[in-house]
């Protein structure tokens, strides 16, 4: 499984990216706002801190004027990954884009019919919202589920792009479910390697190593 991480904080992602943990980095119109940066100049740095795609969202809603943000954002940098809203015009400026050879991620997925509409349009990513679902009582993981079978019966190559991840149970889950990707918020993603008992083994290992004097 890859992993995204979810963020437009580039402190966050110089630190996850040197830690060799991320593939790739996912924003939205709402973390480009809180980075209170400039969308071009922030995407822009992003692209430098990771070889793997970054996600950058479109803000038009209108076919014509998601393709020409579309162009422009892709111009960036050729890591660049272009995100459309689930929505017919989405849709169509998807097939617009893709057909052009631009990756793009169609974001703001809710079920699994949404998810094969993406896919026949070209997708080279779907994002599933799990967390927005589950608040919904929705079972978010159920979908993941469903993308998956119907994906494999089609071969379709479109990715699964595990979003709105609220903790680590989110991650096992998704890759349970065979998600290709999750998008973790920085702290989720870094509160994977935790475990009580790895703390409690290492102390008890560094405690008998002083006592008898170990030194390499
Ligand atoms: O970036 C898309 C998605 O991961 C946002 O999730 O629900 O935490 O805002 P959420």
């Amino acid at each position: 499984m890859k992993f995204f991480v979810d963020t437009a904080d580039t402190d966050e992602i110089k630190s996850l990216a040197e830690a060799g943990l991320i593939d790739g980095v996912t924003t939205n119109p709402s973390l480009i706002a809180k980075s209170g940066r400039n969308m071009s100049d922030v995407i822009a740095e992003i692209c430098d801190l990771t070889t793997g795609h970054v996600s950058a969202e479109v803000v038009a809603t209108d076919f014509e004027t998601m393709v020409s943000e579309g162009r422009k954002l892709q111009k960036i940098a050729s890591n660049v990954a272009v995100k459309l809203p689930l929505t017919m015009d989405g849709l169509k400026a998807c097939r617009t884009l893709s057909d052009a050879g631009t990756a793009v991620n169609v974001t703001l997925c809710f079920s699994a019919n949404q998810a094969l509409l993406a896919a026949k349009a070209g997708a080279a990513y779907i994002s599933p919202f799990i967390g927005r679902l589950d608040d919904m009582n929705i079972d978010g993981m159920e979908v993941i589920e469903e993308i998956r079978i119907i994906y494999d019966n089609y071969a379709f190559e479109t990715e699964i792009l595990a979003a709105s991840i609220r903790n680590a149970n989110h991650v096992k889950l998704s890759a349970l479910a065979g998600a290709d990707v999750a998008t973790v918020p920085p702290n989720v993603l870094r509160g994977l390697a935790n475990h009580p008992l790895t703390d409690k083994g290492l102390a008890a290992f560094l405690a008998d190593a002083e006592k008898a004097g170990i030194k390499i």
